[in-house]
């Protein structure tokens, strides 16, 4: 098991990584949380039915009750309206200021659980416990909690650390391989931006049993990297732009297909490689490291180009939140292993793009 600090003051909290920790946790929320009488838990109608009784079960060994409230699988949950009325019930299960909230779940559970979680009473405490490797490697660390509006994905959020992140990588054995790897390709991305040696052990895996017998050190690293990044930025208004790698593109791929053809990682993966490319031939990046990645890409099923023409996808990004005024920031690879943020002007854009 490792535990990862992530330091931020008066907030700071700790991710604990390995396995059979999702039995623990009532354990160490008894310990974090020793006033805490009472948890709701908000998981989703996949991961429930998996392992909801289990942590109810290790909560209810460290004495406390909790409320397991469910909502439906998928980004279409991530809404106002499912977010009042995990609101009501948390309301109703009667949970006071000291009591704490659970999210049990991907990165849809966590960031609208966070959300409640900051707004129940003004903010109560919560903890995270994702099951997806995306969750446990990117929306789980660093505060940020959201629902999407009509307008666009995550427009209503705040920064909301957890008290802690349990992640039991022994979850990851029941996630569906095309999830699996929809994570990987932030693990890959985490790479790119600032460790080669983790890019080249992504890429020398022989399968994905190989993979998954790796996973507490594939997470750990992915975590720090990201830990680091949102110490030094926690509210977002520089350097932890450099997570955006592969996402400009990503999202507008994404969005695109109104979230309903990619998923998350494979819009990112196919931001990476195409803004990648498109450096190399700007002479931004060394030759050969589009390949590298498309290679990695290729190895997890990970697609590296999609059927979106330049006009469509520049109409779609100039609704993103990451383009600021007339600039976008863009995050380009110097190397393979390092990323540095690129600002350019709105109009210059279209050269990005292939
Ligand atoms: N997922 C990017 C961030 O947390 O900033």
């Amino acid at each position: 098991m490792q535990t990862l600090r992530v330091d931020l003051g008066n907030h700071a909290y700790n991710i604990e990584i390995g396995t059979g920790i999702l039995t623990q946790t009532g354990a160490k929320l008894r310990i974090l949380l020793p006033e805490a009488c009472k948890a709701a838990i908000i998981s989703d109608s996949n991961v429930a039915p998996l392992y909801a009784a289990q942590l109810q079960d290790s909560l209810a060994a460290a004495g406390l009750p909790s409320e397991l409230i469910i909502i439906k699988a998928g980004e279409q949950s991530k809404n106002m309206q499912v977010l009042s009325d995990v609101l009501e019930k948390i309301a109703i299960a009667g949970l006071s200021r000291s009591d704490v909230l659970v999210t049990l779940g991907g990165g849809v559970v966590g960031d609208l659980g966070g959300f409640a979680a900051a707004s129940y009473m003004r903010g109560i405490a919560f903890v995270q416990v994702p099951t997806s490797l995306l969750a446990q490697i990117d929306s789980s660390v660093g505060g940020k909690v959201a629902v999407d509006l009509k307008s666009g994905k995550n427009l209503a959020g705040a920064f909301y650390q957890p008290k802690a992140v349990f992640i039991d990588t022994e979850l990851l054995k029941s996630l569906p391989l095309r999830f699996l790897h929809d994570g990987l390709a932030e693990a890959i991305k985490y790479g790119c931006i600032q460790d080669k040696n983790l890019f080249e052990r992504l890429a020398g895996y022989a399968d994905d049993t190989e993979l998954l017998a790796d996973a507490e050190y594939i997470v750990a690293r992915c975590c720090e990297i990201k830990a680091r990044i949102v110490e030094q930025d926690e509210f977002d208004m520089g350097l932890r732009a450099l997570l955006n790698f592969g996402h400009t593109i990503g999202h507008a791929v994404e969005q695109y297909y109104s979230y309903g053809y990619y998923t998350h990682g494979e819009g990112v993966a196919i931001g990476m490689y195409q803004l990648t490319r498109r450096t190399e031939e700007m002479g931004l990046t060394p030759i050969g490291t589009a390949a590298k990645i498309a290679e990695v890409l290729q190895k997890y099923n990970l697609p590296f180009q999609a059927d979106v023409g330049k006009k469509v996808l520049l109409d779609t990004m100039a609704r993103d939140k990451k383009k600021k005024g007339d600039s976008i920031t863009l995050v380009i690879l110097d190397n393979l292993g390092s990323g540095k943020l690129q600002k350019i002007g709105w109009k210059d854009m279209i050269e990005y793009l292939r």
